[in-house]
């Protein structure tokens, strides 16, 4: 959940620099470059984290069937990442011949700035930590495990894949256009809590889902107090989410075409309107909004 930050490359430094305790921020920020790239070095990790990587997948693998969509399980089984943490390099080359996408390793959360020219450039950063046993349930920042399970398995869809190309070129311009808080949103709701419509029922796409423990059943639940509504632009960049909480809203696709192509158009308008429209709550329903899981 890469943009939850929302600071400068300065402000964001001044963060690291005087959190050198690493209290705010988790993540050796020390040997990373000027894109906060780092190497892997997968040899240091223990045998207990390869075990927790094991038991985390485990029981998304046993949630999952039925509940994610056919491209993330597909991609998922050929990536073989179920008996460890993955060694980046390896799953790097398999996603290049695919969609000619790589992964980066990252210390963890970057700047925005840095995260949008990498997603821009077709490199999807990924965080090399892995979460303590302790927090098996419940992750406030994203680890290897949130970045790698959740994320990469949809870049080897090659429509998906150019959306998020697309959505950092429109992350580099948002931000000369003051239209960041407005296209975190639509990440959120996208690739982070998405869900898509197919012909056997709603299935699951957005990775902090897909890495949650609770979620996965929770958005597909009928009769909760969430909302599950087919996705408008417009509506989405101007709707607030809850970081801490299960979603109180979900936007429904009907195919990832129809992402690529509802985002496509420039979304200068929307920025300069928004501007002036408060944002509306995470648990709005609009009258015309049709709820698409009703209750059994
Ligand atoms: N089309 C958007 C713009 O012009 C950029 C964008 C693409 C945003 C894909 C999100 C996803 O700003
Ligand atoms: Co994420």
């Amino acid at each position: 959940m890469n943009t939850v930050t929302t600071v400068s490359n300065a402000d964001f430094l001044a963060t690291v620099a005087e959190k050198s305790d690493g209290a705010a921020l988790r993540g050796d920020y020390s040997k990373a470059d000027a894109h906060y790239v780092v190497s892997q070095d997968w040899a240091a990790y223990t045998e207990e984290e390869h075990a927790l990587w094991r038991r985390l997948y485990q029981r998304q693998m046993a949630l999952l069937p039925g509940r994610a969509c056919d491209e993330f399980i597909d991609a998922l089984q050929a990536m073989n990442a179920a008996d460890g943490i993955p060694e980046f390099e390896k799953a790097s080359q398999q996603l290049f011949a695919a969609t000619g996408w790589t992964i980066v390793a990252v210390p963890g959360l970057i700047p925005e700035l840095t995260f949008f020219e990498h997603l821009a450039n077709r490199r999807f950063p990924v965080t090399v930590w892995l979460r303590t046993p302790e927090e098996f349930n419940y992750i406030v920042e994203p680890d290897v495990f949130h970045d790698f399970f959740g994320h990469v398995p949809m870049l080897f869809n090659p429509v998906f894949a150019d959306f998020i190309q697309l959505y950092g070129k429109g992350g580099l311009k948002a931000m000369q256009l003051g239209g960041l808080d407005q296209l975190a949103r639509l990440y959120w709701y996208t690739v982070e809590f998405g869900l898509i419509n197919t012909p056997q029922g709603l299935r699951i796409y957005g990775a902090g889902i897909l890495s949650s423990g609770g979620e996965v059943e929770y958005c597909l639940t009928p009769g909760t107090s969430s909302r599950h509504i087919h996705l408008e632009i417009e509506r989405c960049l101007n709707t607030l989410y809850k970081i801490d909480s299960y979603q109180e809203t979900y936007f429904v696709i009907d195919s990832f075409q129809e992402l690529f192509d509802g985002t496509a158009p420039d979304f200068t308008p929307y920025y300069d309107k928004l501007k002036s429209v408060s944002p509306l709550s995470a648990n709005t329903l609009l009258p015309h909004e049709v709820e698409l899981l009703p209750a059994q």
